[in-house]
């Protein structure tokens, strides 16, 4: 499942599920030019009516941008926009927009345009994986985080009281658009938390791709942000690990609860653990959902090396990378009682222990319960792993 490039410079990778849920996902700069003609590539030949969810600020820099190519595909365009930030990925949120979806008439053939990201787009595709029981939706993600990873692989869902993402649905979009464009507006913070969930694909499941990820990395901090992002070259490496996340998905489209290998979804919560355990300790508030994972990254990493699974110097490899996606907000002022009673909470564990993914190495995980790790060097690895000087 490798990116291919097309005479235009567009990058492309085929996410092969099956059962008529295969789709493509298409990265190139100025690709919301031409989501018109994605659209009516990929969706139903009597699709009349789109909505596209998004929030002010995107729909304000890229929205006309969609809504015109997708009317000069004789679509009708209606838009909804929601609230930004994490907190708005909620249940009231999903009713109101529901409540739009049937107001603006949609139906069973017409279809959903996430344009944003994270946020959006994971409330976007499970409003249309419960409307009229599922109808189609394109993901157009604008970060380099929902490029690179929540867009690709179908899991939708909202946060409620109590946790994040415990309400969902696999619903596989039809398409992917990615702009590389739209980074270009993206804040340094929110640069930082994708580079953060890109250093976690290549960790946890594919060495050549972390290396990759660490090179592009080094080179934004030697030559400039505009080294690595305006010549192709991240967009290269965006196709990559979407090509990446692709192969997964296709092993292991639902994360089954069975699978402890080192091929199944799962290894994708590399760092997901303790990153879940600061966001809802601040109220995420202080972190960026990428940022947790960064610290999540390196306490797993302790672990691995606490368990003798890691080398140290592997860990110390993980930790340059970590370095050089972005500094963090500090952790080191988080009381580890409450860091600990938060991680139980963590919607990845099965049948009452949680499912930590540590490494053996760069690039291959191992699947470990929390019966094995011992209070003591939980403690020390948190306390190294959120230490302030990375
Ligand atoms: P986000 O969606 O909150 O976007 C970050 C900020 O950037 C927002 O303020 C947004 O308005 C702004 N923004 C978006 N695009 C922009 C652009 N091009 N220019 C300027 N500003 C822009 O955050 P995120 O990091 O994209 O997503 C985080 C969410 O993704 C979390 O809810 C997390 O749980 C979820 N997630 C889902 C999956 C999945 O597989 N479904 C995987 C990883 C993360
Ligand atoms: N981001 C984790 C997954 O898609 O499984």
């Amino acid at each position: 499942m490798r990116a291919q490039l097309t005479r235009d410079g567009t990058r492309r990778v085929e996410v092969r599920l099956g059962g008529g849920k295969d789709y493509r996902i298409e990265i190139a700069a100025g690709a919301l030019e031409g989501i018109g003609a994605v659209a009516r590539g990929t969706l139903s030949p009597h699709a009349q009516r789109i909505v596209v969810v998004s929030n002010a600020k995107v729909f304000g820099l890229y929205g006309e941008r969609v809504a015109a190519s997708l009317r000069g595909a004789e679509f009708d365009v209606a838009t909804w926009l929601m609230g930004d930030g994490e907190r708005h990925k909620s249940w009231r949120t999903l009713e109101r927009t529901l409540a739009f979806f049937g107001e603006k008439g949609l139906g069973r053939s017409d279809a959903v345009i996430a344009l944003g990201g994270g946020v959006v787009g994971d409330l976007a595709g499970f409003a249309a994986a419960v409307y009229l029981r599922g109808i189609a939706y394109l993901q157009v993600p604008t970060t380099l985080l929902a490029q690179i990873d929540s867009s690709v692989g179908g899991k939708t869902g909202v946060n409620t009281r109590t946790g994040k993402n415990l309400i969902g649905a696999f619903h596989q979009p039809r398409g992917v658009v990615i702009d590389t464009a739209t980074l270009r507006t993206l804040p340094p913070r929110e640069m930082t938390a994708g580079w953060c969930e890109a250093i976690k694909q290549g960790a946890a499941g594919d060495r050549h791709l972390f290396e990759r990820t660490h090179q592009a990395l080094d080179v934004r901090a030697t030559a400039g942000r505009a080294s690595v992002d305006d010549d192709g070259s991240l967009a290269d490496l965006i196709a990559a690990q979407c090509a990446f996340k692709a192969k997964i998905v296709a092993n292991d489209e639902r994360e089954e609860i069975g699978r402890t290998d080192h091929r199944s979804r799962r290894i994708l919560n590399f760092g997901h653990t303790v990153a879940h355990a600061l966001e809802a300790l601040t109220g995420y508030r202080r972190f960026r959902h990428g940022e947790a994972v960064g610290y999540g990254m390196l306490a797993a990493g302790e672990l691995s090396v606490g368990l003798g699974l890691l080398a140290p110097a592997e860990l110390e490899s993980l930790r340059r990378t970590v370095r050089l996606a972005g500094r963090l907000p500090r952790a080191d002022d988080l009381a580890l009682a409450e860091i600990l009673r938060a991680l139980p909470a963590d919607k990845k564990s099965v049948g009452g222990h949680v499912q930590w993914v540590l490494l053996e190495k760069i690039g291959r995980a191992r699947i470990i319960s929390d019966s094995e790790i011992g209070a003591r060097l939980l403690r020390s690895a948190l306390r190294a792993a959120l230490a302030r000087d990375l």
